[in-house]
């Protein structure tokens, strides 16, 4: 009976793995704007926030199970994402509409530069089907960055 095929991919699980501490708390910040906002456009930002929560976990989904495919362990509590992401923290005193979409919009930036650093590193680390889902999150990222944005006042998106 042949071996079961186990690859050498402990750095790989470990790049995904921080990705999925900064996921995890990603999608706890999306919530954390879902049930504070308020303003004018409450139920737009409300639904918005919640939708983004769902594609994030969505994800985080997809890169948890990953990590188990390649063999590793998955940290997925919200305690470990919590000790280890390596998101700013999310302000708990913030209730109004433009104060959400400028913290949310420096989570997500920060999320989005780290996934693209990743995408290249396993890629290096020739997993080509880890750098092609950590692609695949890139774009999702950046698709969601540019909604929040553009829910900014123009003249606060001129500034950034
Ligand atoms: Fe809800």
């Amino acid at each position: 009976m042949p071996k079961r095929f186990v690859p050498p991919n402990d750095d790989v699980c470990e790049v995904l793995q921080q990705r999925l501490y900064d996921l995890i708390d990603l999608a706890s910040h999306a919530k954390q704007v879902h049930w504070t906002v308020q303003g004018r456009e409450f139920l737009a930002l409300h639904q918005f926030f919640d939708n983004v929560n769902a594609e994030l976990n969505e994800h985080a989904d997809i890169v948890a199970e990953r990590i188990a495919a390649l063999g590793g362990q998955v940290k997925g509590t919200i305690q470990a994402a919590a000790k280890d992401s390596h998101l700013p923290d999310y302000p708990l005193d913030v209730s109004s509409a433009p104060k959400h979409i400028e913290a949310f919009s420096s989570s997500i930036f920060q999320l989005k530069m780290l996934v693209r650093a990743s995408a290249k590193l396993v890629a290096d680390l020739n997993d080509n089907g880890s750098a092609d889902l950590l692609s695949e999150l890139s774009r999702k990222i950046d698709e969601i960055s540019w909604m929040v944005g553009a829910q900014m006042e123009p003249k606060t998106r001129e500034a950034t």
